[in-house]
């Protein structure tokens, strides 16, 4: 395919041999020379009209570890803010001979929208409420080198589904590669169209927590939410926050994941986001591996 728009639109087989090149490509970065020629004379521009941290870096660094050529748009700092439109800023950018367009979005659906209108390749870095697919690869692919497969293991993901591009592509991704999907949180950010994806919904943190054998747990939205029927943080914490006391009272040992950013003390209490069975730092070092296959395989290129 030219586009990774979302998980919805791959296969379980796309999704084991974009692992499969993340495996090559992890040992190539952790290499004393961790780049490799494959996507030189490749020139990608990273559009984002979000805030970011991890996508952006890995993405990055992904391209620079193929030897792209790379520049970065951020919309805060440039004529978007003049009124510029997005076909025009992505047509001029693309203008300048650019390959491809990572591009982050706060409308769901931008990066479809500009597939029907452009001739390059684009990566969905997220789009709004929508889908996050590179998170979702990053976060399948962490669980299977932390459990050695996907397939039969029981995630569940806590929070605030309702507003989560993460939580939608993660469900698509792990019900493709077999794991069983539970969702849980307060009703009021539970959508209702997520019984129809054949997913469970547990309200009971602890029931949740017992059931799974891998919590990725979700940072609440609140730059999302338009209405006052939410919880507020405090509130969130005392019903929802995972704490070392509610680890401890499981009989077994789960695996933490988040995709970041935190917020200490409302989804995540310190101590559970830096002990030994969260793999939350894994996660950010798997994504330039992982992102490195996604543009890698859609360049086309054999080495
Ligand atoms: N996980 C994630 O998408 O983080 P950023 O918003 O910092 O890119």
């Amino acid at each position: 395919t030219k586009h990774l728009l979302g998980i919805k639109d791959l296969t379980p087989e796309d999704l084991h041999l974009i692992f499969e090149t993340a495996d090559n490509f992890k040992d190539v970065i952790n290499r004393p020379i961790k780049k490799v020629p494959s996507l030189r004379d490749i020139t990608i521009a990273n559009v984002f009209f979000e805030n970011s941290t991890r996508t952006r870096l890995s993405f990055e660094l992904a391209e620079k570890r193929l030897s792209a050529d790379v520049i970065n748009f951020s919309s805060a700092s440039s004529s978007v803010k003049k009124g510029e439109t997005l076909l025009d800023t992505v047509n001029n950018i693309l203008s300048m001979k650019v390959d491809m367009i990572v591009m982050r979005h706060s409308s769901p659906g931008a990066p479809h929208f500009l597939s029907r209108h452009i001739d390059a390749n684009i990566v969905n870095a997220g789009d709004g409420t929508h889908e996050h697919p590179t998170q979702a690869l990053l976060d399948s692919y962490s669980i299977r080198e932390k459990h050695g497969d996907v397939a039969g293991k029981k995630v569940v993901i806590v929070g605030d589904i309702l507003h989560s591009r993460v939580a939608l592509s993660n469900i698509f991704a792990l019900q493709k590669l077999g794991a069983e999907v539970m969702v849980c949180g307060p009703n009021t950010l539970i959508p209702r169209y997520i019984r129809e994806l054949g997913v469970k919904v547990e309200l009971d943190i602890k029931k949740a927590l017992q059931w799974c054998d891998i919590a990725n747990v979700l940072r609440i939205q609140m730059e999302r939410q338009q209405t006052k029927n939410f919880p507020s943080t405090r509130e969130y914490a005392m019903y929802y926050g995972v704490n070392k006391q509610l680890l401890e009272s499981l009989d077994k040992e789960i695996t933490i994941m988040h995709p970041g950013p935190i917020n200490r003390g409302v989804e995540l209490t310190s101590d559970v986001a830096d002990a030994d069975n969260a793999i939350i730092l894994d996660q950010v070092e798997n994504g330039v591996a992982v992102r490195m296959a996604v543009l890698y395989l859609l360049a086309g290129r054999t080495q």
